[in-house]
């Protein structure tokens, strides 16, 4: 039997681990066509989750549509994104109708000086977005239906231009109980910047739901279930493996999927079958981990360092000795950009009062001195 851990993808319903208390705050805000934003770390299960909830908001009778703006670089793109998201996932007799209708939009692209071929507008409002962000207006007049509507990476919205939030705003302010939307993204940063600020409003509205790292005996239960489903016993590996994954569920899914891998059939990992689950799950992880330090300045290696050693504090002689730390005021513009990026969290138990998001870089870090 293959191994029954996914940490490539986003994982369907059946095989989350907890979250049942977001994923019924954002059920419960999605039925009363309130929006919310998902805050989570990089690989926390923002897509998983967002996949359940639309596949819940299906069955009472929604019309879920998921958009990815992964990838985006102009109004344009983003526009298409949500016509394509829209064509893939109507069907039925609402589906003939979109197909006629999208005919009726204005493009996303305009055509440029003759022979020149076709450029997307360079300007932050064009007027085939509008169109699109009006869909769940029009499917609730036609057909009375709520759409439940998930923007996933909605930071690369702000990155392509800081004024399309507001041509976003423009049009979903007049949704009402048209459509509820879930906004999540993986740059915390920009989706702090985003919701938080006062000027935007409506964003600001939308509830924020986060996402930690998940709870020891779930996953102790959840590994323990699929491994005896295999016909096999995580055994004396199960603790340094949640230990190892520090409830980063990626983490936690990639070493468990090694750890099958590394236990036959019928048997029982001991700690010699840890140890190789554990380099295998490491060297696939490597080339992740390196991009994280070959892009941080020389300043915020220092932090990631210190922070990495727990029992460090930020500011003090054995942070200026051991890691080259100084002046408090850079470290903390240090910091601050590293929480913004996604790979730092808040830790009341380290020294620091921060941890590393990724276990596997905490510990490439603490062992290479
Ligand atoms: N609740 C969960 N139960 C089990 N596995 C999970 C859970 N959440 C996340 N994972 C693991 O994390 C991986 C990534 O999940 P997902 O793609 O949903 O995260 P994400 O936050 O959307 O990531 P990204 O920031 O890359 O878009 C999954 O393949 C799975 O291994
Ligand atoms: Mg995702």
């Amino acid at each position: 039997m293959p191994s029954p851990f996914v940490y490539e993808e986003p994982v369907a319903s059946g095989d989350l681990i907890d979250r049942t208390d977001e994923l019924a705050a954002l059920r419960d805000r999605t039925s009363e066509g309130r929006n919310s934003r998902l805050e989570g770390p990089r690989r926390f299960g923002k897509t998983s989750l967002v996949r359940a909830l639309l596949a819940d908001a299906e069955r009472e009778g929604g019309v879920p549509v998921e958009v990815n703006f992964l990838g985006c670089v102009t109004s344009a793109d983003v526009a298409e994104r949500i016509e394509r998201a829209y064509g893939r996932q109507l069907d039925g007799p609402l589906r003939r109708w979109f197909d006629g209708l999208v005919r009726t939009f204005q493009p996303t692209l305009s055509a440029a000086p003759a022979g020149v071929g076709v450029r997307a507008r360079p300007q932050a409002g064009a007027p085939g977005l509008l169109d699109r962000l009006s869909l769940p207006r029009r499917i609730h007049e036609r057909t009375g239906r709520q759409c439940a509507i998930a923007f996933d990476e909605f930071q690369e919205v702000l990155r392509i231009d800081p004024a399309l939030p507001g041509v976003f705003r423009s049009e979903l302010e007049s949704h009402g109980a048209a459509a509820a939307y879930v906004f999540s993204g993986s740059h915390p940063g920009m989706m702090r910047e985003l919701f938080a600020d006062r000027r935007h409003a409506f964003f600001a509205q939308a509830s924020p739901i986060e996402l930690g790292p998940l709870p020891p005996d779930a996953l102790a239960e959840h590994v323990t279930a699929r491994f005896a489903e295999g016909r096999r016993d995580p055994g004396e590996a199960l603790g340094p493996l949640l230990d190892a994954a520090e409830g980063h569920p990626q983490r936690a899914m990639l070493l468990a999927h090694h750890l099958y891998q590394q236990t036959a059939a019928g048997g029982e990992a001991d700690v010699e079958t840890w140890t190789r689950a554990l380099q295998r799950a490491r060297r696939e992880a490597a080339g992740e981990v390196e991009v994280v330090w070959d892009t941080s300045s020389g300043l915020e290696r220092r932090v990631l360092r210190t922070i990495a050693h727990r029992t460090v504090a930020l500011t003090g002689r054995e942070a200026a000795e051991r890691f080259g730390l100084g002046k408090s005021g850079s470290t903390q513009v240090a910091v601050e950009r590293l929480v913004g990026d996604g790979h730092l969290m808040p830790d009341a138990a380290a020294r620091s009062g921060w941890r590393l998001v990724d276990p596997f870089l905490a510990a490439w870090l603490r062992e290479d001195q």
